[in-house]
């Protein structure tokens, strides 16, 4: 396992907790094994993010990347925790948004190729400083694909302040080096629930789950 002191680990051993203590919409009943991360302390742990990022950040104007679909979620309520930082604080940071659709995975496996398929014009994050907002990292293709691309469209600072809510602890570590923000580290297990997908499916979910065989085998492509 890597050393992420700065986030929150999930180990191997976590079991999880049982569907019955939350509410789960009753369409993924037979879906689903078991609650992971319950979605109360994902916000919990988003309103930390939003302080180191205004720490980081602060003082600049941040173009905040929104990588879709997976990260709508997050990039939502981490936006919205930041402004109410802006609301209360002496210091405050305006704020853009911008939009990046990238898709890789099929069913619970990355297809390998990376395909940005919409977005808005790059062209906006010229000189600008980037946070991007990102939902999980496994293999670490997807944001070294993104960070390429980036690059043709000089932003003054990508701070690869990039804000995955989930790193998965394979993750390469020179790519864990490089990404200051990180939620939560979980296991190698393929998770879904806010904002994440298993072939569009349970991005309606508010917690983190782990998705059962019945419901791979439901929603297979
Ligand atoms: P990577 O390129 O292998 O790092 O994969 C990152 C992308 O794959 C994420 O942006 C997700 O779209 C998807 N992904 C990876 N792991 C999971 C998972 O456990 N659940 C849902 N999507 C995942």
């Amino acid at each position: 396992m890597a050393t992420s002191s700065s986030c929150v680990v999930i180990s191997d051993e976590e079991q999880g907790y049982d569907l019955d203590l939350f509410c789960i919409p009753k369409h993924y009943a037979a879906d689903l094994e078991r609650v992971y991360i319950p979605h109360g302390l994902i916000l919990d742990r988003t309103e930390r993010l939003a302080r180191e990022i205004m720490k980081e950040m602060g003082g600049h104007h941040i173009v905040a990347l929104c990588v879709l679909k997976g990260g709508y979620k997050f990039f939502a309520d981490l936006l919205d925790y930041i402004k109410a930082l802006n609301r209360n604080s002496d210091r405050s940071i305006p704020m853009t948004v911008d939009f990046i659709r990238l898709k890789s995975y099929c069913n619970d496996q990355s297809t390998g190729e990376i395909k940005v398929i919409g977005g808005d014009d790059l062209s906006t994050l010229t000189g600008k400083n980037v946070l991007i907002v990102e939902d999980i990292i496994d293999t670490g293709k997807t944001m070294k694909t993104l960070l390429q691309l980036l690059k043709q469209y000089n932003p003054k600072m990508v701070k690869v302040f990039n804000a995955p809510v989930f790193m998965k602890e394979t993750h390469p570590f020179s790519l864990f080096l490089c990404v200051s923000v990180v939620g939560f580290e979980v296991p190698d297990k393929f998770v879904v629930g806010y904002a994440l997908d298993y072939n569009e499916y349970f991005r309606d979910l508010n917690h983190i789950c782990v998705i059962s065989e019945t419901g791979k085998e439901k929603y297979k492509a």
